[in-house]
């Protein structure tokens, strides 16, 4: 029953539509909704009072997991992190020092250029710790602690719900090294919590726009190359969007720092050229807004991802928008994963492409 398709077309639409409910079981496990608190387990095995800084590799879509940890764990924990992909992670010969936690996520555990990262890292005396989706895995095995996302089996070869437990799992472990290091205080961590246990009603909401995606979804399907543009933690996300546009619809994309689009991607700007926005109505907004009119006035077709606030002040820029829900900061990268992925899943359909197994992917890469 775990390998069946449920009423799903592939296994890919049925791990979007679980994200409600997978998310919700992995949080359970670190936060106590009642007592809005996190509670880690694990965690007091790691002295976040005295880390210097937090090492973390990954590959793929795990790694877009780790970018946008290291903004929580600056933010919220005043915590370094150094974050780099494991291929070159692993042969970099980066010092490591006192006090450091070296920290790998991996849906599968099997990734054998993080394991190798993960070895280097416990060589050279770092406390390991794991996000893992598969506990028996080699990854989990040699980590000295194991924060298992509970994400269930995932069979389509691009990531989808494991990626938005890992952002659960890491955004409660980021509240919990604030909390140990004196920068998060019991209203903030309440205010925080309460802000994680609402994320399963959310994405139940957020999954509403799927009518939308998938209208605008099929002229996508006929385009070449497209753009994804994000600030803070959703411009881990924006590469996130363009990676999933390769793998599944073989599109090219490019996922930018929206802050970055004049220092070269506007150049590539013309009414051929999607440009997927993601912006929740925060405190950097405005600032998205100006990037917009920059690409509406080279001709540039928009999507923009927003809430109802973000939409109403847009100055009608985009030719689509996509309502999320509002929410807290520290839940939008999860919440807004729901649309991206279900962007590239709808344009994949429509180009006929095999959304489960790609051409040249594996679940797993374990060789070099
Ligand atoms: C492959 C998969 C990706 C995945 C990456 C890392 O490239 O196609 O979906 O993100 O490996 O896998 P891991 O199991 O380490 O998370």
């Amino acid at each position: 029953a775990l390998m069946d398709k449920g009423n799903y077309r592939h296994f890919m639409a049925k791990e979007i539509h679980e994200q409600p409910e997978v998310i919700g079981h992995t949080l359970s496990r670190y936060i106590d909704l009642g007592a809005r608190k996190v509670d880690v387990p694990g965690a007091a095995a790691i002295d976040f009072t005295n880390l210097n800084r937090i090492l973390i590799s990954a590959c793929g879509t795990a790694y877009y997991a780790g970018l946008v940890a290291k903004y929580w764990f600056e933010k919220y924990a005043r915590l370094p992190v150094e974050i780099d992909v494991a291929s070159e992670f692993r042969y970099r010969e980066t010092p490591i020092g006192k006090n450091e936690f070296a920290l790998f996520i991996s849906q599968s555990g099997e990734t054998a250029d993080t394991l190798a990262s993960l070895r280097y890292c416990k060589e050279n005396g770092a406390k390991i710790g794991a996000v893992v989706n598969v506990p028996e895995s080699t990854i989990a095995r040699e980590s000295d602690v194991v924060f298992q996302t509970i994400a269930g089996p995932e069979i389509g070869v691009a990531s989808t719900k494991a990626f938005t437990c890992q952002l659960a799992v890491l955004a409660a472990l980021a509240i919990h090294a604030g909390r140990s290091r004196g920068f998060v205080n019991e209203d903030q961590e309440t205010e925080l919590v309460e802000a994680l246990g609402a994320i399963p009603g959310l994405a139940v909401q957020a999954l509403k726009s799927e009518i939308k995606i998938e209208t605008l979804s099929q002229p996508l399907s006929r385009v070449s190359d497209a753009l994804y543009l994000g600030r803070g933690t959703n411009f881990p996300l924006a590469m996130e969007g363009a990676l999933k546009l390769k793998e599944l619809s073989y599109i090219h994309a490019e996922g930018y720092a929206a802050g970055e689009l004049k220092h070269g991607p506007i150049a590539l700007i013309d009414e051929n050229m999607p440009v997927f926005v993601i912006a929740p109505h925060d405190g950097i907004y405005e600032k998205t807004v100006s990037n917009m009119q920059e690409v509406a006035a080279r001709g540039g077709r928009i999507i923009l991802i927003t809430d109802e606030r973000g939409a109403a002040e847009s100055g009608d820029v985009a030719q689509d928008v996509v309502i999320m829900p509002d929410v807290h900061e520290i839940v939008a990268p999860i919440i807004y994963a729901l649309p991206v992925q279900m962007i590239s899943y709808h344009t994949a359909v429509f180009m006929g492409t095999d959304v489960d197994q790609p051409r040249n992917l594996a679940k797993s890469v374990t060789v070099e």
